[in-house]
């Protein structure tokens, strides 16, 4: 039974990473725009890992635009998709990451 959910489990995940939607990323204020500003040029696998504060995640946005080409995030949007980052994906695991269930 064991091999046979890992087995079900492989066989699912390409399908998965080719068919992103926004709701793949936890829900709230930013999860559309991070999904939509960020899924451009990669999955959401390179965020979803990721454990930043925020300045980190800030300094990651001009990264991105630098190095990467990705269209410059400014004002309103930059604030509300770096708030998001910080606020799911920070450095303690953050609301989106579950409890690690090997420690107490
Ligand atoms: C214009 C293309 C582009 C866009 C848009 C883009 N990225 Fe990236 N990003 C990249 C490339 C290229 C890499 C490097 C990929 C690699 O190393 O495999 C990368 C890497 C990353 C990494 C890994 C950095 C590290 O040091 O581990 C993170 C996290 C990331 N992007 C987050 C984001 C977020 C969040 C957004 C949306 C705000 C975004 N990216 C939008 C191109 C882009």
């Amino acid at each position: 039974m064991r091999r046979f959910l890992l087995l079900a489990l492989l066989l699912a995940t390409p399908a998965v990473a080719q068919e992103e939607e926004p709701s793949v990323l936890p829900g709230g204020p930013g999860q559309e725009e991070v999904f939509y500003a960020c899924t451009a040029c990669h999955s959401t696998a390179i965020i979803r890992r990721s454990a930043f504060d925020r300045n980190r995640w800030d300094g990651l946005m001009d990264w991105m635009t630098e190095v990467h080409g990705m269209a410059p995030l400014e004002g309103e949007e930059r604030r509300q998709i770096v708030d998001y980052l910080a606020q799911h994906f920070g450095p303690r695991g953050g609301a989106a990451r579950g409890r690690n269930p090997f420690l107490p």
